[in-house]
């Protein structure tokens, strides 16, 4: 139903740790970076390929290469960049984009604040990512600029959802589907996800 769980026993294993409010910022940090390279791994993994032609040190062949022009990944800031800079790790010719948006803490509305992307995002596939999806504002926000800017092919990766996020988002975005390492159980009245690791921004910056 365009909702993929990464269930990948390394990922859960990273979460876990993240989650856990013992674990430092210089820690949840570096765990954010090398879970983004196992998520990178699965939200490409159905990208078209196309065969081109090489010569090994043997012999001529035909080979396969990602098709198409390069990717997009687009950070919802600020916690969205602990997310890219693993996946940047991956995938070092991606194109950037940023996405500046902050909740405002009374309404839970997203408020922009910048907005940078690479101009022919109508003929590239885009990654969103951000670590939350909570009540999908700031994602849907996000997704509303971009397809208003041209994008066509987008994904949506995060680390955590909440049910609650999922089901507006998908209404409001059924073309685009989710990637995330977990759903959890629900948002509390503040609008965090519960049981969920707290505010990643905070965690991540401060
Ligand atoms: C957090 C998170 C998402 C958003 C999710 O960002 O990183 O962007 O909230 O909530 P939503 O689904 O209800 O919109 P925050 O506004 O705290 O900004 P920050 O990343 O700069 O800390």
């Amino acid at each position: 139903d365009g909702v993929t769980v990464i269930d990948h026993p390394l990922v859960q294993h990273k979460l876990t740790l993240m989650r856990n409010k013992e674990t430092s910022t210089a820690s949840f940090r570096r765990l954010l970076r090398e879970i983004s390279t196992l998520l990178c791994y699965e939200v490409t993994r159905n990208l078209d390929l196309t065969m081109i032609r090489i010569e090994t040190p043997l012999q001529p062949m035909d080979s396969p290469v990602l098709e198409g022009k390069k990717l997009v990944f687009a950070s919802i800031l600020r916690a969205g960049n602990g997310l890219l800079e693993g996946m940047l790790d991956l995938v070092p010719a991606a194109r950037v984009a940023h996405i500046g948006l902050y909740r405002d803490h009374e309404t839970l509305q997203p408020v922009e604040y910048y907005f940078k992307a690479p101009e022919d995002l109508a003929n590239r596939v885009v990654i969103v990512v951000d670590p939350m999806l909570a009540t999908a504002n700031s994602a849907i926000a996000a997704m509303d600029k971009l397809k208003e800017r041209g994008a066509r092919n987008i994904r949506f990766l995060c680390l955590l959802a909440a049910p609650e996020g999922i089901e507006r988002f998908r209404t409001a975005h059924p073309d685009i589907p989710v990637f995330t390492a977990a759903i959890d159980s629900h948002l509390n009245e503040k609008g965090y996800i519960v049981p969920g690791l707290g505010d990643a921004g905070d965690r991540m910056y401060g």
